[in-house]
């Protein structure tokens, strides 16, 4: 059963065709980060137009080298929400031609859910019930995965979300955009010429200059919060003596890495047998994959998290989450936003 998938929520776009929801056979990929690096942040009419640029020549790369005709493809999907508008109808509109081309169903998929879903790109079941841990750019919350469609939202942030804190941080640091990769980068080399080798970070906790994150949140709240360290950092950043700017980065991973494996953990207080599916941009982090996967294994529960290609935005998990529906006979577009709990 072949998907073709298209995504353009924000400044990735992408097409992939994808074999019963879990094997990619193609997947282009145009990123815009040269293009937004010198705003320091995404520029929402720019993305619009890059994407209405590269979808035709993606779509077409795919199409030629798979030799794909009418009758060729079981179901279009394509992510419908949330994300910036304008960039959101390109990929709608290109994905409503192809579904017509290919006379196949369209179906619209909610861009959380496909990033949970990406964790199916490796051969792994999409587990329910479970806990969704998503972490992006625009996106810090706990869901109650019951089936695909239908959530509780235990917790989200209360200001920023995770990847843009990061992304911030490398902007106040002056390192350049995105800023998660960049400050993970920045962390590793200063713990590298401290001799701390990765698993270890927590020995020179004591030297943390950043406040612990919400630190008196009750075990039975999760909440994301993410200014207050951002603000701290700007003050960091022009104290005197300079501080060296990659321990700045250090112990400012650090910090987030704690809060965010604090509020997984009161997650899995409340439901302590639920194994937890992670995902989204910042998953793409080595530094919390682990701390993640320690607190799993203290718990005896299961961790999914998708491989780090396919935890940024990617067109190959929104054909992943759309199979989820496809396989239990809903094809229509608007199939999975009527149920009661949807991520919104
Ligand atoms: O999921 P994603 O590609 O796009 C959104 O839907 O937002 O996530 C992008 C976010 C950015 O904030 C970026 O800085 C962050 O993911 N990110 C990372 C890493 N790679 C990307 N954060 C921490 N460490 C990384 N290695």
């Amino acid at each position: 059963m072949l998907a073709l998938g298209f995504e353009s929520s924000c400044d990735e776009t992408g097409v992939a065709l994808v074999e019963d929801g879990r094997r990619v056979l193609a997947a282009p990929l145009f990123s815009q980060i040269a293009l937004h690096r010198p705003y320091g942040g995404v520029v929402p009419e720019y993305a619009s137009r890059a994407h209405l640029e590269k979808f035709t020549l993606l779509t077409q790369e795919i199409l030629v080298q798979h030799s794909l005709r009418p009758g060729d493809i079981s179901f279009v999907a394509v992510t419908t929400r949330p994300g910036l508008v304008g960039a959101l109808l390109v990929g709608y509109q290109t994905a409503r031609a192809a579904a017509r081309f290919f006379r196949a169903p369209l179906i619209g998929v909610h861009h959380l859910e496909a990033h949970l879903a990406a964790v199916r790109l490796s051969n792994i079941e999409l587990p329910y019930p479970a806990l969704g841990l998503l972490l992006s750019g625009g996106n810090s919350a706990i869901y109650r995965l019951e089936q695909p469609g239908c959530v509780e939202k235990l917790g989200d942030t209360l200001d920023d979300a995770a990847g843009e804190a990061l992304d911030k941080a490398a902007q106040i640091l002056g390192m350049g955009y995105p800023g998660g990769p960049l400050v993970e980068e920045a962390a590793r080399a200063w713990a590298e010429t401290r001799g701390i080798t990765p698993g270890d970070e927590t020995q020179i906790e004591s030297e943390n200059i950043f406040p612990i994150i919400m630190h008196s949140l009750p075990r039975d709240k999760i909440s994301f919060s993410f200014s207050g360290i951002k603000t701290a950092l700007m003050r960091y950043r022009t104290s005197t003596p300079p501080a060296d700017i990659r321990s700045l980065a250090f112990f400012y991973q650090e910090r987030i890495v704690e809060h965010i494996t604090r509020n997984l953990r009161h997650a899995l207080d409340l439901f302590p047998q639920l194994p937890v599916v992670a995902a989204g941009g910042v998953l793409a982090n080595e530094r919390l994959r682990r701390e993640l996967t320690r607190l799993c294994v203290e718990k005896n529960v299961q961790l999914l998290i998708p491989e780090r290609a396919y935890c940024t935005d990617n067109a190959a998990m929104v054909a992943a989450a759309a199979h989820l529906y496809f396989a239990r006979g809903i094809t229509s577009q608007y199939a999975n936003v009527t149920s009661a709990n949807t991520f919104i």
